[in-house]
C-alpha cells in the first residue's frame, strides 16, 4: 500500500463553450504532477469538473437553442470530459456542481458555517460582473462601470441577500499565509493577494435572489435565494472526494496538496476559500499554485477576436505530446506567455524530432547491430559518471517539480538527451563494433540506461512516448507492473532486447 497520498486540482470550468488552450493548459499541468506522484508510487487523486450553476452557461444554452437545462449541461460537461480525455488527462473524477453529491457536500458546508454564527442576513448594493460571476466594488471597476477583465459594464444589483462573515478570518488568513510561504505560489503573486486581503476582503454576499440569479442551489435557509456561486463552486474540491457522501476519500485526500488556479482566480483561491474553510472547521490546502495567462500571437484569448485554439484539434495536427509538451515548455510555469503556430514547429523539429527522436533512433539503430543480449559489459570509470550524472537528473528533476518548476524539469530531460547525444559523438560505437567488442557492450549497455531514465522522466508529460519508448526498449510500463520504483533506479543492463520501432517525431508535413 502506499504511504503517501497526493491530492491535486484544476479549477471546475464553465461549460459555456468548448475547452481552449488556456484550459487546457491548466489540466495538463496537473496531469504532470498527478502522473508524477503516480510514478513515485503515491495514491494520487486528480480532481478536474465543471461549474456549472452559472448564469454564463444559462445564456449559452439560450442563444444555442435549448430549452432543457440539464440536457445542454450534460452534452457540455461530456464535451470537456473528452476533450480532456483526448489530452490524455487522467483525472480521477469530474465532479458536476449540478451533481446530487455537490449538492449534499455544499448544504453539509453551509450548515456548518451557519451553525457557527457566520451566516447573516443583509442587503447587497453594488455591483455584479457577469463575465466573473462575481461581485466587484467600485474601485475595481474601469471607465466608472466597465469591468477591467471582460471590459463590459456590470450590473448594479440592491437586493436582500444572505452575507458571509468572511471578515472574521481576515487576521487569520493574513496569518496563515504569513507563517506558510508555501501557501500561495509564485511567491509573486503572494503580494498581490495580501494588499487585497488588507484593503478590501469584507463580508460578502453569498446568495442571490432567484428573481435575479436564474440558476444554482436554493439556499437550505431561504430556498428563494440561490447559493453565490462562487461558493457552491469552491466547495467542489471537497465534494468531489466524497464530502457530504458515503466515501473514504474525503478523509484519506483533505488537505489537498496542490490546488492549481490561473491567476485570474487566485484570490477567490486564497482569500475566500480559506476563510470559508476556517469557518467550517476544516484544514487549509498546502499550496495554491497560480499560473500565468497565455496570449495568441500576443493577443488575448477571446470569444470576440475569434482566436481561441481548440487543444483537441491541435492534437490531431501535431500530436498529443506535442502539445503538452509545447505548453508546459514555451513558458515558465507561473508566468504569462505567448502561443505561435511558428514557435510550436519550431521546437517540434529542434526538441523532439531532432532531439528526443533522433537520440532514441541512434542508440536503437546501434543497439539493432548486435544484440544486446549477447552483449557481456564491463564496469567502468564512465558507469559511475554516467550513474551520477542521472541521479543528479533524477534530483534536480525531482525537485522541480515539488515546487511546480515544469519547465526546468522538462530541461533536465533534454540535459541527459544532450550528454547522450556527446557520448555517441566522443565513443563512436559504429566504429567499437569491430574494434573493441567490450567497449562497444559497455557503450550501449550505458547509452540504453539512459534512454530507459529518459523514458521514465518523460511520462508525466508526454505518457504516449513513453509508452513508444516502453516498447522499444521491451520493458513493461510501470501501470502494469507496479514496480514504478524500477523506473527511476540505476539499473544497466535491464534492456536487453531493444528493437527499433516507429519513428517518435517523423517530420511534420506542411
Ligand atoms: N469556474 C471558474 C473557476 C471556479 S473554481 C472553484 C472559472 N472558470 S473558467 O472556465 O473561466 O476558467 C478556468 C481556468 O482556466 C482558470 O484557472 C483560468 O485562469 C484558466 N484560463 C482561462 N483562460 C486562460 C488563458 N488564456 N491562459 C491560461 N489560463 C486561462 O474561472
Amino acid at each position: 500500500m502506499p504511504d503517501k497520498t497526493f491530492y491535486i486540482t484544476t479549477p471546475i470550468y464553465y461549460v459555456n463553450d468548448k475547452p481552449h488552450i488556456g484550459h487546457a493548459y491548466t489540466c495538463i499541468a496537473a496531469d504532470v504532477l498527478a502522473r508524477y506522484h503516480r510514478l513515485k508510487g503515491d495514491d494520487v487523486f486528480f480532481l478536474t469538473g465543471s461549474d456549472e450553476n452559472s448564469q454564463k452557461n444559462i445564456t449559452a444554452a439560450q442563444t444555442a437553442g435549448y430549452t432543457d437545462m440539464e440536457q445542454y449541461l450534460a452534452i457540455q460537461a461530456a464535451v470537456w470530459q473528452q476533450a480532456w480525455d483526448g489530452l490524455n488527462i487522467s483525472n480521477s473524477d469530474f465532479i458536476r456542481t449540478t451533481e446530487e453529491r455537490h449538492k449534499k457536500g455544499v448544504y453539509k458546508f453551509f450548515d456548518l458555517v451557519n451553525k457557527k454564527g457566520d451566516i447573516y442576513k443583509g442587503v447587497y448594493k453594488g455591483f455584479y460582473c457577469n463575465g466573473c460571476e462575481a461581485f466587484v466594488t467600485q474601485s475595481d471597476l474601469m471607465e466608472g462601470n466597465l469591468c477591467p477583465i471582460h471590459k463590459k459594464p456590470v450590473e448594479t444589483i440592491e437586493e436582500e441577500n444572505y452575507f458571509f462573515s468572511a471578515s472574521k478570518y481576515r487576521d487569520a488568513v493574513l496569518a496563515h499565509i504569513e507563517k506558510n510561504p508555501d501557501f500561495i505560489q509564485p511567491t509573486s503573486r503572494r503580494k498581490e493577494v495580501v494588499n487585497y486581503i488588507k484593503d478590501h476582503f469584507t463580508d460578502i454576499s453569498i446568495s442571490r435572489h432567484f428573481k435575479t440569479a436564474k440558476c444554482g442551489i436554493p439556499l437550505p435557509i431561504d430556498p428563494e435565494q440561490a447559493i453565490y456561486v462562487w461558493f457552491d463552486a469552491l466547495i467542489n474540491y471537497l465534494t468531489g472526494i466524497g464530502y457530504g457522501s458515503e466515501s473514504d476519500d474525503f478523509a484519506t485526500f483533505w488537505p489537498a496538496n496542490i490546488q492549481l488556479v490561473g491567476k485570474d482566480i487566485i484570490k477567490f483561491h486564497c482569500a475566500l476559500w480559506p476563510a470559508m474553510l476556517m469557518a467550517a472547521g476544516l484544514p487549509l490546502p498546502e499550496k495554491v499554485f497560480a499560473h500565468g495567462f497565455f496570449t495568441i500571437n500576443g493577443d488575448k484569448i477571446s470569444k470576440s477576436l475569434g482566436n481561441a485554439i481548440d487543444p483537441v484539434e491541435l492534437c490531431l495536427t501535431y500530436g498529443v505530446d506535442t502539445v503538452r509538451y509545447f505548453l508546459l515548455r514555451e513558458i515558465r510555469f507561473g508566468e504569462d506567455g505567448d502561443f505561435s503556430f511558428d514557435r510550436l514547429k519550431e521546437r517540434y523539429e529542434s526538441d523532439l524530432a531532432k532531439g528526443i527522436g533522433n537520440f532514441t533512433s541512434r542508440v536503437l539503430t546501434l543497439a539493432e547491430k548486435v544484440p544486446v543480449k549477447d552483449l557481456e559489459q564491463e564496469e567502468s570509470l564512465d558507469d559511475v559518471e554516467v550513474k551520477i550524472m542521472i541521479e543528479e537528473a533524477w534530483k534536480t528533476y525531482a525537485s522541480a517539480l515539488d515546487s511546480c518548476a515544469l519547465d526546468d524539469e522538462i530541461k533536465t530531460v533534454w540535459e541527459c538527451i544532450s550528454w547522450g547525444d556527446k557520448y555517441i559523438e566522443q565513443n563512436k560505437p559504429w566504429e567499437l563494433i569491430k574494434e573493441d567488442p567490450t567497449q562497444f557492450a559497455n557503450t550501449m549497455v550505458l547509452l540504453l540506461e539512459v534512454l530507459r531514465h529518459v523514458s521514465a522522466m518523460v511520462y508525466p508529460f508526454m505518457p504516449d512516448t513513453a509508452e513508444k519508448l516502453w516498447r522499444q526498449l521491451d520493458i513493461e510500463a510501470f501501470e502494469r507492473t507496479h514496480a514504478s520504483e524500477q523506473l527511476i533506479e540505476w539499473l544497466p543492463g535491464t534492456v536487453r532486447n531493444p528493437s527499433k520501432g516507429e519513428s517518435l517525431f517523423p517530420p511534420l508535413i506542411s
